[in-house]
């Protein structure tokens, strides 16, 4: 077994990108610049943002956080959209999710100019990376292609099981893994709730992505000897053996799994920490016009 550090892989990166930034400065370019919106004061989402600006930091980028009550109206917040979308100083922006009920989110998702859509979340992006063109993919799901690629995991030819359908992870990592590239060519199967004979599926997997959100759904008797295993699950449990009273478990069970596996994610430690530094990867790729060629 061996362990796929996302941690380690995370702070590799964002050195890699530091570097590039003090180059940026060097040349008198414009320094990236990313802003978040934040509503209310959900307590993850208070910790995502904080976690964003710390990165920001880290790196060297510009970064502003923009904070509403969670009385706003929805109109305040179309109009700010439509404001960092017109601000020549931000390069890319996101709106942390959840928002209150009284907000669409795909409205307010709309709203966002896709050139500067770091999270990937608005439909141009997700339809440009159907197709195989130039976008913003968001960040766990890119985060997991950049694990693949600094492991060099064989993708092509092999068979995939995607276990999770949702916009931000499963959906969009099932269309990565089987497109003509690389990290991809793999034969995927995208399984959800639904899914009839799921143990059988998920047995004949060379490469398993548990993407459900389910604590320690997926046991050793469910997958083969030599597969690879990514887990995206984060689930918060209360325990007693930590300090802070808590602990984060994946989607999988991982002491018994991690037995049988080539390679495996830990939680923590292996997906979450690469979901920021894609956010930055985008930011710079916004600043620099890569995805989006400025006239
Ligand atoms: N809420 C949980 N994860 C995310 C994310 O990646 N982006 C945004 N905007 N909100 C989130």
């Amino acid at each position: 077994m061996k362990l796929i550090d996302g941690k380690k892989i995370a702070n590799q990166i964002k050195e890699e990108i530091a570097v590039e930034v003090e180059q940026i400065k060097e040349q008198g370019g414009k320094i990236p610049h990313l802003a978040a919106l934040i509503v209310g004061h959900d307590g993850a989402s208070e910790t995502y943002v904080g976690h964003k600006e710390k990165a920001c930091i880290q790196v060297g980028f510009n970064s502003t956080v923009i904070r509403y009550e969670d009385d706003v109206a929805e109109d305040t917040l179309l109009r700010k959209v439509y404001d960092l979308n017109n601000d020549p100083e931000i390069d890319g922006f996101i709106v942390q999710l959840p928002m209150p009920k009284h907000i669409s989110e795909q409205k307010i998702i709309e709203a966002i100019d896709p050139k500067k859509d770091v999270d990937g979340f608005h439909p141009v992006n997700l339809g440009r990376m159907v197709i195989g063109l130039p976008s913003y993919v968001s960040a766990t799901p890119a985060g997991i292609i950049e694990l693949i690629k600094r492991y060099n995991i064989e993708t092509s030819g092999k068979d995939v099981v995607v276990i999770g359908r949702s916009n931000i992870v499963g959906k969009p990592i099932s269309i990565l893994l089987g497109q003509k590239a690389n990290p991809g060519n793999a034969t995927v199967t995208l399984t959800h709730s639904r899914t009839k004979n799921l143990k059988e599926i998920v047995s004949r997997a060379d490469i398993v992505i548990a993407a459900l959100g389910a604590a320690e759904f997926l046991t050793a008797d469910m997958i083969k000897d030599g597969a690879t295993v990514i887990d995206v699950g984060i689930t918060r449990v209360k325990s007693d053996k930590t300090k802070s009273g808590w602990k984060l478990l994946g989607d999988v069970k991982f002491d018994e799994v991690a037995e049988k596996t080539e390679y495996i994610t830990p939680v923590p430690g292996g997906v979450g920490p690469m979901t920021i530094v894609s956010l930055l990867q985008n930011t710079l790729k916004a600043s620099k016009g890569e995805i989006y060629p400025r006239l």
